[in-house]
């Protein structure tokens, strides 16, 4: 059992300290919520650096840190392809876990986590990194669909458009590679962020996809750069979503994001909704909330914080989070296979 108490703050240990390890462990300190206990880097050079950063000691270079009997929780921040061992292994010894997204980068992966976290200790706490959760335009959105205010939602898009070509210049000192250049898949690792964003939006789950995709702008990387797919819904809604990582321009803004519904309609972070019938044309407002500049790491942190000391599931549990990533690697499935194809339930099979 996890060994916090009222009294005694959680003490975490992070597991991968690149950009988003180091960006979470720090959102930690500014808390002031927990003790970061250890880290682990398989990298020294990433270690030393955290170490110092952070003023934290005790470190290691493998995944023993998942079973110190002293954590209480593990937060994940290893590349895709390296969420399972350390997941598995925190779970086994009993610790809460905030795990980066996508969840894994193989179907196989993603039911092994999950059936990892059903033999686990049910008062565990697993968040699933999907942050666009946290930001509050989206949250806003949010409230005014479950309100009614679109009315039924029959077709969405969001996109996952992010310049990574700088990745060609960089290397892990070592492995003697680039997990992002030689394992992404970008439907996953990135196109997976608006996919979880419209079945958060909407509420409805996907039950089949179809995906195109190519391999042009961004050749270094092994698996194809470029992927568009059409997700078909339980409700029989409809939405697009594409995934490219080698784009010479910035992130669009809002993720492209668009929802139509039969009284409204969401674009990007403005809404328009119909007085009435007869009112065809509604004009767009922007949607009350904070505009967040940048990843709103602290809202995530404090929701996996929250929901343990207060023994209520996280915003993205663990199945939640596997359905988004799981839709994902279906899509990536159907391009190679070039075919379109069910989406499996993952409570039903489990
Ligand atoms: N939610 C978000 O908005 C968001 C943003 C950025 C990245 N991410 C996710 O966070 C994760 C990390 O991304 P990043 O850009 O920081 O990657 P990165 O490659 O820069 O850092 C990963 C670190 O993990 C270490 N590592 C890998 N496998 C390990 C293992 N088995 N044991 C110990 N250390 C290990 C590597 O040495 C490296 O320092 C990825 O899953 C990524 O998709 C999420």
């Amino acid at each position: 059992m996890p060994l916090a108490t009222a009294a005694r703050p959680l003490r975490v240990g992070f597991v991968g300290l690149g950009h988003n390890g180091l960006a979470h462990a720090q959102a930690h300190q500014r808390l002031g919520r927990s003790v970061i206990a250890a880290l682990c880097d398989r990298r020294p050079d990433r270690l030393q650096q955290a170490a110092t950063l952070l003023g934290v000691d005790r470190l290691y270079q493998d995944d023993a840190i998942c079973a110190a009997p002293d954590l209480d929780a593990i937060s994940i921040h290893t590349g895709d392809d390296q969420h399972l061992e350390p997941f598995c292994r925190a779970l086994a010894a009993g610790k809460h876990v905030l795990v980066e997204k996508p969840l894994a980068n193989s179907e196989a992966a993603v039911r092994a986590m999950v059936a990892a976290a059903q033999q686990a200790d049910p008062e565990l706490k697993i968040q699933v990194g999907y942050i666009l959760r946290f930001n509050p335009v989206f949250a806003a959105l949010r409230a005014q669909v479950a309100a009614g205010a679109l009315g039924r939602i029959y077709y969405m898009e969001a996109d996952y458009i992010h310049n990574l070509l700088y990745q060609q210049q960089q290397t892990d000192p070592v492995t003697g590679r680039n997990w992002y250049l030689e394992e992404e898949l970008p439907m996953v690792g990135g196109g997976s962020h608006p996919l979880d964003l419209l079945r958060w939006l909407s509420g409805q789950e996907v039950v089949r996809v179809r995906a195109l995709a190519n391999h042009v702008a961004f050749p270094q990387m092994r698996h194809d750069d470029c992927v568009a797919a059409l997700f078909g819904f339980a409700d029989g809604s409809i939405a697009k979503v594409a995934a490219l990582y080698g784009p010479r321009c910035a992130m669009a803004p809002y993720y492209n994001l668009r929802l139509y519904g039969t009284r409204g309609t969401v674009e990007r972070d403005r809404l328009a909704v119909a007085a009435g019938d007869d009112d065809v044309h509604p004009e767009f407002q922007p949607v009350t909330a904070d505009r967040v500049i940048g990843h709103p790491y602290d809202a995530e942190i404090e929701d996996w914080l929250d929901a343990i000391a207060e023994h209520r599931p996280p915003r993205t549990s663990l199945l939640d989070g596997a359905r988004s990533t799981l839709a994902t690697l279906v899509a990536v499935r159907s391009a190679v296979e070039d075919r379109e194809l069910a989406v499996p339930s993952l409570s039903a099979e489990a």
